[in-house]
C-alpha cells in the first residue's frame, strides 16, 4: 500500500513520514512541489529518503503556476475581502492536482498533507483531490494525532532518529512561493501589534526604500504581462523581476484581518511585491480598453471569482465559467503601462494602448465637432423622467 505526502523538508511533514509508516503501514512517496518558495529543493532529496520515504519527486511546478493560476487571477481583478491577493490559496490546486497525478502513476491510494485542522489550506488541497479523484484517501495528521506543540513534535522526531532541522525557524507560520510571502501566528495573533519590520523577506520596509522614485513600465497582450522595461521575458522570469524591482522599493506589504472560510478570523501580513505592482498596472490598462458595462460587470465578478479561489473552488464550473467570461474580456487588454514606485507607494504615471476607447476628441473641454451638447438636453429630460413623474405625484398627494 502507498501513500502520496505532500512534503517540505520541515519538522512537520518530516514526522508525517515515520507517522504514516507506523500507523498505517504505508509505504511512503515523497512530493514537492516547486512552487518558488525559494528555497533549494535537491537537498530534500537526500533528506527524504533518510526519513523513510520510499521515493521522492522534486516537481517544477512555477511555469504552470504562473500562467494558468495566477495570469487567470490577474486577469480577473480578484482580490479577496479587497485586500488580500490570494498568494497561498491558488498554489493549492496546482500542487494538489500534481499530487493526483502522481497517484495514479505510482499506484496510491493515498494523498497525506500537513495541513492544521483549523485553516483554508486544507480545504484547498482536499476539493482539489476530491475534483479530479475522489476515490483518492485522504490522510490528515492534524486532525488525527495527539502531537500539539512543536516541541512534542521534536521528541516524536528524536525518539525515531530524525534529524530536527538546525535551521532557525522562523516564529511566524509562513507560506511562501513566486507570487507572494504569507505570515501569520506569534506576536501577529493581537491585531493591535504592528508588524515588525525585520520579518519582511521579499519587501523593503518603506521607510528604508531609497529616497528617489523607481519608474516601471510593463507591456501587457491581451491582460497578460510579456515585458518589463521593454525587455520581452517568460512568465516565472518576468514576475521575479518585478518582485525584485517592487520589493526594493517596498512595494507589496499589505496587513489585514480575514475572514477564514472554516469560520474564525485571523490575522495576516502578506507581502506581494510584484503582484501588488502587475495588479494596479492591469487595471490602469484595463480603464483605458474596457468599455463602462463591461467593466462594471467584471468588478462584480471579480468579487466572486476572489471567494471561489479563497475557498479552493479552483476547479469548479463556476471559476471555469469566469474564467471564460474574463477571457473574454481581455481581447483587447493590450498596452503599456508605467508605474511610478516611491516607498511603499505605486502609482501610475501613464498608459497607453492601441485598442484605447479613451478619446481626446470626445473629452476636451475645448472646442470639439463630435459631440453636441444639444443632446444632452433630450438625454436628461429621458433618463430623469421617473424622478419627474414621482416628484409630480408626491405634489399632487401633498394637495
Ligand atoms: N491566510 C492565508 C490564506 O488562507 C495564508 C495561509 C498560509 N498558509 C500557511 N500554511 N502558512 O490563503
Ligand atoms: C494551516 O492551518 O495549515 C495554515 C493556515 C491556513 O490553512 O489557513
Amino acid at each position: 500500500k502507498k501513500v502520496v505526502l505532500a512534503y517540505s523538508g520541515g519538522l512537520d511533514t518530516s514526522i508525517i513520514i515515520p507517522w504514516l509508516k507506523e500507523n498505517y503501514d504505508y509505504e511512503v512517496i515523497a512530493v514537492a512541489g516547486d512552487v518558488g518558495q525559494g528555497e533549494e529543493l535537491e537537498p530534500l532529496k537526500e533528506k527524504a529518503i533518510k526519513t523513510g520515504a520510499s521515493k521522492i519527486f522534486i516537481e517544477d511546478l512555477k511555469k504552470e503556476f504562473v500562467e494558468d493560476y495566477i495570469w487567470p487571477t490577474l486577469q480577473a481583478g480578484a482580490v479577496y475581502e479587497g485586500k488580500y491577493l490570494l498568494g497561498t490559496s491558488f498554489a493549492r490546486p496546482v500542487i494538489g492536482k500534481r499530487l493526483v497525478e502522481i497517484a495514479h502513476r505510482e499506484g496510491a491510494e493515498a494523498i497525506c498533507h500537513g495541513c492544521t485542522g483549523k485553516g483554508n489550506d486544507q480545504v484547498r488541497f482536499e476539493l482539489a483531490i476530491k475534483a479530479i479523484d475522489p476515490s483518492i484517501k485522504v490522510i490528515a495528521p492534524w486532525r488525527i494525532w495527539d502531537i500539539k506543540s512543536r516541541e512534542e513534535e521534536i521528541d516524536y522526531a528524536q525518539a525515531r532518529g530524525i534529524d530536527v532541522p538546525v535551521t532557525k525557524k522562523s516564529i511566524y507560520s509562513m507560506d511562501r512561493n513566486i507570487w507572494h510571502v504569507s505570515h501569520e501566528g506569534a506576536d501577529l495573533e493581537d491585531p493591535w501589534n504592528e508588524p515588525k519590520k525585520e520579518m519582511l523577506l521579499l519587501c523593503k520596509a518603506p521607510e528604508d526604500a531609497p529616497d528617489k522614485p523607481t519608474y516601471v513600465t510593463i507591456c501587457f497582450e491581451k491582460g497578460i504581462p510579456v515585458a518589463v522595461n521593454g525587455e520581452r521575458m517568460e512568465a516565472v522570469k518576468l514576475l521575479e523581476t518585478l518582485n525584485k524591482i517592487a520589493g526594493e522599493n517596498g512595494v507589496g506589504i499589505m496587513d489585514m484581518v480575514e475572514n477564514r472560510l472554516v469560520g474564525m478570523k485571523s490575522r495576516g501580513v502578506y507581502e506581494t511585491p510584484g503582484g501588488t505592482v502587475l495588479y494596479q498596472a492591469h487595471k490602469e490598462l484595463e480603464e483605458i480598453t474596457l468599455d463602462r458595462a463591461t467593466a462594471h460587470f467584471k468588478e462584480q465578478a471579480a468579487i466572486r471569482f476572489a471567494e471561489l479561489v479563497y475557498d479552493g473552488c479552483w476547479f469548479t464550473p463556476l471559476r471555469e465559467a469566469l474564467s471564460a467570461f474574463v477571457s473574454d474580456t481581455q481581447k483587447t487588454v493590450t498596452g503599456t503601462v508605467r508605474l511610478k514606485l516611491y516607498k511603499g507607494s505605486c502609482t501610475v504615471a501613464g498608459v497607453k494602448s492601441p485598442y484605447s476607447l479613451y478619446s481626446e476628441d470626445f473629452a476636451t473641454f475645448g472646442e470639439d465637432e463630435v459631440y453636441n451638447q444639444k443632446d444632452s438636453e433630450g438625454f436628461i429630460n429621458l433618463f430623469g423622467l421617473p424622478l419627474t413623474v414621482r416628484a409630480m405625484m408626491q405634489k399632487k398627494v401633498k394637495g
